[in-house]
C-alpha cells in the first residue's frame, strides 16, 4: 500500500521547552519523519526556544543527536539530516522575562498568513505567561495557534484557570490541546470502524453490548519522571486524558459530521453523562495501587516507594474504574478502566464484549459457548480481532470453538502508520482541530475526576501494593469478578 503525502504550506514553529526531554525524544523525532517522507515544504522553520543561552550551532547538534538517538534508521540518510537540520533556529527567550521576545518577533516576521504555532513543552505553570508575553510582543497574528500539552490543570479549578489564560489572547479555535493518544493510528481506526461499517452500529448499544474494557498496560516505571508523577499518579496523568478520550470514542453518538466541534460535541455529552464517584461509592468501583519491587524485563527493579524516596507517598501507580455512562445508549452496560506502569507487559486495548445468544442451541459435545468480542489494540501489533464461534472442522458432531478473525494493520497495509505527533503536528498546521480537546472537554473530564480523587483523600488509605510485574492488586480482579465477568488478557 501507499501513503498519501499531501504537503503542508510552509509554517513556523516555535518550540517552547525546545531543550526538554519531550522536545528531544518526540516531537524533532516526529517533524524529521515528516521531512524524509516530503511533507514540509521548502522554506519551513523550526524554532527551539528555551532559557538556555545557547548558540543555534549547539541546538543543531543536540538535535541531530537526538535523532541519530531516537530515530537512528532515519537519520541515517545525511542528505535528509543535513536539509532538517538547516530548518532549525534558536532564540533564548526567559518565560516571564524581557529576554528574546523581540528576537522572536524579529525572527518570525509580519506575514499575517504565514501559520506560526507555538507549542508550549514547558511546565503547564508556564502556560499563562507565555500567553501573556506572546500577546504582549504582538506575536499572535490571524494564522497563529498554540499547542498545549497535558497536564492542563491537576484539577478542574487550575485547568479553567490556564484555559481562561489562554482565551484571554487566544480564540478557542487557535487552541489545540493535545492528547497524543487520539493521534494513535487505531484510535483513528475506531471511529472508521463503527462509523464506515454498517455491521457494528446497529448492535452498539446496551440491547447487544455485555460490557467494555479499556487497559493501557505500561511494563515501564515512573523512571526519571517520578518528581512530575509523584504529584500527578495514575488517574491524573493518564486516566483524566487518555483513558476517558479513548472511552468517548467508543461511546459516543455519531457525529453529525468529523468537523472538530461535532466530534467534540459528542464527545463531551459521554462525559457529562458519567455516573458521578464520589465518596459514596468510591470503594466500590475504584481501586487504587501501588507497585512494590518485583521483576520487569527479566529483571529485579524496586518499588516505586524506593524510586520516589517518600516512605509515604500514597500516589497510585495503578487505577481500575468501574464506570457507567448514563445515557439511553448505555443504560446498565459497565465499561471497566484500568491502567498502571510496572505491570506485565506494554498493551493498549479496547474490548467490546457482546452479549451472550438467548438461546443455548449447542449443547452436549459441542463445548463452551463464549461471548463475541471485538478487541481494538492500540499497541503493539496495532490491529483488530474479532473472537466468534466456528464449528471445528471435521466429522463426529458439532464441536465448537472460539477463534479470532485476525487483522494486523501492519501486515494488512505493509507499512507503521505515522506516529501520533506526527499526524497531530500536521493537523495543526493544516488547521484540523478534530483529534484535539476543545475547553468544555477537558473540564468537564476534570468534573469526573476531581471527586474521585477528594473521596480518596477523605478515605485516607494507602494504594493497595501489587508486584512489580503483576496485573495490579488483587482488588482489581475481584472488582470485575464481582460481576461475573473477567479482565481479558493475552487479547483472548
Ligand atoms: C503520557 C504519560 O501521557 O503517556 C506517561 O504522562 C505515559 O506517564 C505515556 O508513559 C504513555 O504513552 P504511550 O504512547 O507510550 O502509550
Amino acid at each position: 500500500m501507499t501513503t498519501h503525502i499531501v504537503q503542508v504550506e510552509p509554517f513556523d514553529l516555535v518550540v517552547f521547552g525546545g531543550t526538554g526531554d519531550l522536545s528531544y525524544r518526540k516531537l524533532y523525532p516526529a517533524l524529521f519523519r515528516r521531512h524524509v517522507e516530503g511533507q514540509l515544504s521548502p522554506g519551513t522553520r523550526i524554532i527551539g526556544v528555551s532559557r538556555q543561552r545557547i548558540t543555534r550551532e549547539d541546538f543543531a547538534a543536540a538535535v541531530s543527536d537526538a535523532l541519530k538517538r531516537f530515530d537512528p534508521a532515519h537519520a541515517a540518510n545525511s542528505v535528509a539530516l543535513d536539509a532538517f537540520i538547516a530548518a532549525l533556529d534558536y532564540i533564548a527567550i526567559d518565560a516571564g522575562g524581557d529576554m528574546g521576545w523581540a528576537d522572536l518577533h524579529a525572527s518570525l516576521g509580519d506575514d499575517p498568513t504565514r501559520v506560526r504555532a507555538f507549542y508550549l513543552a514547558t511546565s503547564p505553570e508556564l502556560f499563562g505567561k507565555i500567553a501573556d508575553r506572546l500577546a504582549l510582543h504582538d506575536l499572535i497574528t490571524p494564522a497563529a495557534r498554540v499547542i498545549v500539552e497535558k497536564p492542563i490543570g491537576k484539577n478542574g479549578a487550575s485547568a479553567a484557570a490556564i484555559n481562561d489564560a489562554l482565551g484571554a489572547v487566544f480564540a478557542e479555535s487557535q487552541i489545540y490541546r493535545i492528547d497524543h493518544y487520539l493521534g494513535k493510528e487505531t484510535v483513528q481506526n475506531l471511529m472508521a470502524l463503527r462509523f464506515a461499517n454498517v455491521l457494528f452500529e446497529p448492535l452498539w448499544n446496551s440491547g447487544h453490548i455485555d460490557h467494555v474494557q479499556i487497559t493501557v498496560a505500561e511494563s515501564i516505571g515512573v523512571e526519571s519522571r517520578a518528581g512530575y508523577y509523584d504529584k500527578s499518579g495514575a488517574l491524573r496523568d493518564m486516566v483524566q486524558n487518555h483513558l476517558l478520550q479513548l472511552l468517548c470514542l467508543v461511546a459516543m453518538e455519531p457525529p453529525a459530521s468529523l468537523t472538530a466541534d461535532a466530534v467534540r460535541d459528542e464527545k463531551r455529552k459521554v462525559l457529562q453523562s458519567l455516573l458521578k464517584i464520589d465518596s459514596r461509592n468510591a470503594s466500590d468501583r475504584t481501586v487504587r495501587g501501588q507497585y512494590r519491587a518485583g521483576a520487569a524485563f527479566g529483571e529485579a527493579v524496586p518499588g516505586y516507594v524506593e524510586e520516589v524516596g517518600d516512605p509515604q507517598t500514597f500516589t497510585e501507580t495503578f487505577v481500575a474504574l468501574k464506570l457507567e455512562i448514563e445515557n439511553w445508549r448505555w443504560a446498565g452496560v459497565p465499561f471497566y478502566l484500568r491502567t498502571g506502569k510496572r505491570l506485565p507487559e506494554r498493551v493498549s486495548e479496547i474490548v467490546v464484549a457482546f452479549r451472550k445468544v438467548p438461546h443455548a442451541l449447542f449443547t452436549g459435545t459441542a463445548g463452551k459457548l463464549h461471548q463475541t468480542k471485538l478487541v481494538i489494540r492500540l499497541q503493539p501489533d496495532e490491529g483488530i480481532k474479532l473472537w466468534l464461534m466456528i464449528k471445528e472442522p471435521g466429522p463426529g458432531g458439532f464441536r465448537l470453538q472460539h477463534v479470532p478473525l485476525d487483522m494486523s494493520f501492519a501486515d494488512a497495509f505493509g507499512v507503521n502508520g505515522p506516529e501520533a505527533y506526527e499526524r497531530l503536528l500536521m493537523d495543526v498546521i493544516r488547521g484540523n482541530a478534530t483529534l484535539f480537546m476543545r475547553r468544555d472537554e477537558v473540564e468537564a473530564a476534570w468534573s469526573f475526576i476531581d471527586p474521585i480523587r477528594q473521596a480518596w483523600a477523605e478515605a485516607k488509605e494507602a494504594p493497595r501494593p501489587y508486584v512489580a510485574g503483576s496485573w495490579g492488586p488483587s482488588a482489581a480482579v475481584a472488582l470485575i469478578e464481582r460481576d461475573g465477568r473477567t479482565w481479558v488478557e493475552d487479547g483472548e
